[in-house]
């Protein structure tokens, strides 16, 4: 019996395949690599010593999808692939839609014809939107502010529907914080194309010389010290959150979100000043305009996770600093070797 693995070859579920294959599990990847690239995958395998089946498709292609759950016998689903830039989604809200809510009807049909009902999904803090109060816990009210978030949000209501309308189903809904650092084998990472829009990307790209100056998005937020507070995760610890909730859709029915974050928040200056002073680094930073749509202050109560799943983040912002210097060193053009260096384009 094998778990299919969405998006498998992307950031969080490369992390989260490598977990799985460490923990015994038998996987089979699907990923369209729109956002991602082979090499990750070569890479788990290299690293776990343990092979796995990966098929380049679209979730979009439901004969493609069909062979996949023909030819292999899958007991549970971690559905991760799905586009995840809030910029874009605002730009091109028909493509996120299409993508991300069309993909998981697809799946989840193909789910119910082959009669296989346990899965974890890849939801996000920002179905919180623009929550005014911390900690934040999963009873607090739903709401999005953009389309990527709202696809999240629809997502999480079909689910929702679907276990209502068969109780056999067990579902895990994942509301991931803000996920950063990398393996600590330097070897898998964050890759995003072109300039990243998240924080920690950025500061490594700084710290490296290929981006000049940090542009800190405001400074007069109700913080201790004006700038953006946020609930960073390392993506190991996030990736391990992933097997505790396969384990609890494996052996219980239900639907259930969980926070999966560390509880502590931390602005833009602490995660300078940290980064600093773990890689010796200097950063240039300039503070600028609050950057739109963004909130000052977003952490979780991660205690359900704790309680129900026996899962706590063990990663302190130092680890997750350490590591994701550690990636963009090993590897100034992520995966793709032929990816030009933005350096030369400044
Ligand atoms: C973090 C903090 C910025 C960049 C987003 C998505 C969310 C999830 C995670 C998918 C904020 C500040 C950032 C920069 C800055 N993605 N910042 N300069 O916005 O909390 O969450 O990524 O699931 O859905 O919304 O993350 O890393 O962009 O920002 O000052 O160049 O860093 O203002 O305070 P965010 P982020």
């Amino acid at each position: 019996m094998a778990v299919l693995v969405t998006g498998g070859a992307g950031y969080i579920g490369s992390h989260t395949c490598l977990e799985l294959l460490n923990a015994g599990y038998e996987i089979v990847v699907v990923d369209n690599l729109a956002n991602s690239s082979m090499e990750s995958l070569r890479r788990v395998k290299e690293l776990t010593g343990k092979d796995f089946t990966f098929y380049e498709t679209d979730l979009l292609d439901r004969e493609a999808m069909e062979i996949i759950f023909e030819q292999n016998e899958i007991e549970a689903v971690i559905h991760l692939a799905g586009f995840k830039a809030v910029g874009e989604s605002v730009r091109l809200p028909l493509r996120y839609y299409h993508n991300n809510i069309t993909g998981t009807l697809v799946l989840c049909q193909l789910m119910q014809e082959y009669a296989v009902k346990a899965i974890v999904f890849s939801s996000s803090a920002t179905v919180y939107g623009m929550s005014d109060s911390v900690p934040i816990s999963e009873d607090f009210p739903l709401s999005a502010t953009n389309a990527y978030g709202r696809t999240k949000l629809m997502i999480e209501e079909i689910m929702t529907d679907l276990y209502a309308s068969d109780r056999e189903w067990s579902i895990a809904l994942l509301r991931y914080f803000n996920p950063i650092g990398a393996h600590s084998s330097g070897k898998l990472g964050e890759d995003p194309s072109g300039k990243p829009n998240n924080l920690m990307p950025y500061i490594t790209q700084v710290a490296v010389g290929e981006l000049t100056e940090l542009h800190i998005y405001g400074s007069d937020y109700p913080t201790l010290d004006g700038t953006g507070v946020r609930d960073y995760i390392h993506v190991v610890d996030l990736a391990r959150g992933h097997l505790k909730a396969l384990e609890k859709v494996l052996s219980s029915t239900g639907v259930e979100a969980y926070n999966l974050g560390t509880g502590r928040g931390y602005s833009v200056m602490e995660m300078v000043i940290s980064f600093e002073k773990v890689t010796g680094q200097h950063i240039t930073y300039r503070m600028t305009d609050r950057r739109p749509g963004d909130i000052g202050i977003c952490y979780s109560d991660p205690s359900k996770a704790a309680r129900e799943l026996g899962w706590v983040a063990q990663k302190g912002i130092e680890e997750m600093c350490e590591d994701a210097w550690r990636w963009q060193v090993n590897n100034p053009q992520g995966y793709n070797k032929e990816k030009p260096l933005l350096r030369a384009g400044i």
